[in-house]
């Protein structure tokens, strides 16, 4: 029979918020989360254990995690909360957290078991992320993607002992700020093979830039499959700043592709990628998946509600076409 189901990857709290140069209030973003968590998405990325000096606007994080051990989130799903970790000194700030409360969260060998009772506790996954050209390696992560390939090897390895789910990120795969439109897709593929050997359960693939057309991300996921990467493992992380990540998105379900990454209200945009816009809305992404008939199980009238909210409550403009119409704003 054929599976409808498509999988969401509520990024908004994390990749949405980032790039905010005024510092966003603890509770504004732990309200953003909450309401999240009861819209049916089952996976939301809601922090980054990175260095403040970087990304001074994720500086909050382990307050965030630790609200969320401390509190029942009323999801009507088993939920997934995503942390950025670049290191291991982000891996460590995450686990001490962890430590602190051994019993609030379901590990991933308690979450795979298909027949267990849901115990309504979260799970918590660790994001790794790499890029696709050495430019952007060098401006996000202060190394070369073999150094930070290294580095993500203790991350992962520390992560899938501490029994944790991992996401790997590769950034840049579609066209990169620095280096241009003509970024190797074996060079992808390579990073991809080496970071699923390493453990990661899942690669989300990133048009940074929004510079991904639909013939280059059909290039991209063929020279995946060539080399042997299921698509299964695959998730892809469109930003809309060219106006076509639907179309990509078109593309990669077509390809057999099932998560997909988006933001709530199309918030974000890079700190290290100029000019680039935001995720691809989430009102717009499940919109569009309801229209082909499938199943993301996320309520449209809700997440639209809460995209108007979060940019009035930043000052930004909702950049949720769907949302948007949704509303009638
Ligand atoms: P560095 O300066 O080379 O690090 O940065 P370092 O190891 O030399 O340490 C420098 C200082 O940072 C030290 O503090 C460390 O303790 C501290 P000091 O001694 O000077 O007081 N430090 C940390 N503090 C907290 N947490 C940590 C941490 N690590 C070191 N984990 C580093 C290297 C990787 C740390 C830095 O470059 C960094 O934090 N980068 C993160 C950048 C980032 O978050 N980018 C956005 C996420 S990626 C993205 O958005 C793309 C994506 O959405 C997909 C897509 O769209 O394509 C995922
Ligand atoms: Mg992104």
């Amino acid at each position: 029979s054929f599976d409808n189901r498509v999988k969401i990857v509520e990024v908004g709290p994390r990749d949405g918020l980032q790039n905010e140069k005024k510092a966003i209030p603890l509770a504004t973003k732990i309200d953003l989360i909450q309401r999240l968590a009861k819209t049916g998405l089952s996976t939301i990325e809601a922090g980054a254990f990175v260095s403040p000096k970087w990304v001074p606007q994720m500086d909050n994080s382990s307050e965030i995690l630790e609200y969320i051990l401390e509190h029942d989130m009323a999801a009507p799903v088993p939920m997934t909360y995503s942390f950025l970790a670049p290191n291991i000194k982000g891996l460590n700030n995450a686990n001490a957290i962890l430590a602190k409360h051994p019993a609030a969260f379901e590990t991933e060998s308690m979450r795979s078991k298909q027949d267990a009772t849901p115990s309504g506790k979260p799970a918590l996954e660790i994001a790794v992320f790499a890029a696709a050209t050495e430019a952007f390696s060098q401006k996000n992560l202060n190394c070369d993607i073999a150094t930070s390939l290294q580095r993500f090897q203790e991350v992962i390895q520390g992560a899938k002992g501490a029994n944790l789910r991992v996401r790997a990120y590769i950034s840049v795969v579609l066209g990169c700020p620095f280096e241009g439109y003509e970024v190797n897709p074996h060079k992808v593929a390579e990073i991809a093979t080496d970071l699923l050997e390493m453990g990661a359960d899942e690669i989300s693939l990133g048009d940074t830039t929004g510079m991904g057309t639909a013939p280059r991300t059909k290039e991209l996921l063929n020279c995946l499959k060539s080399a042997g990467i299921r698509n299964e493992d695959i998730a892809m992380h469109f930003h809309d700043t060219y106006g076509q990540a639907l179309v990509n998105t078109a593309v990669a379900l077509e390809h057999g592709i099932r998560t997909f990454d988006s933001s709530v209200g199309g918030l974000g945009g890079c700190p290290y990628s100029p000019g680039a816009t935001g995720n691809v809305a989430t009102e717009n992404v499940v919109y569009f998946m309801e229209s082909l008939g499938m199943d993301t199980g996320v309520d449209l009238d809700a997440v639209s509600d809460i995209g108007q909210w979060i940019t009035h409550e930043i000052g930004k403009p909702n950049e949720s076409s769907v949302g948007k119409a949704v509303l009638g704003a």
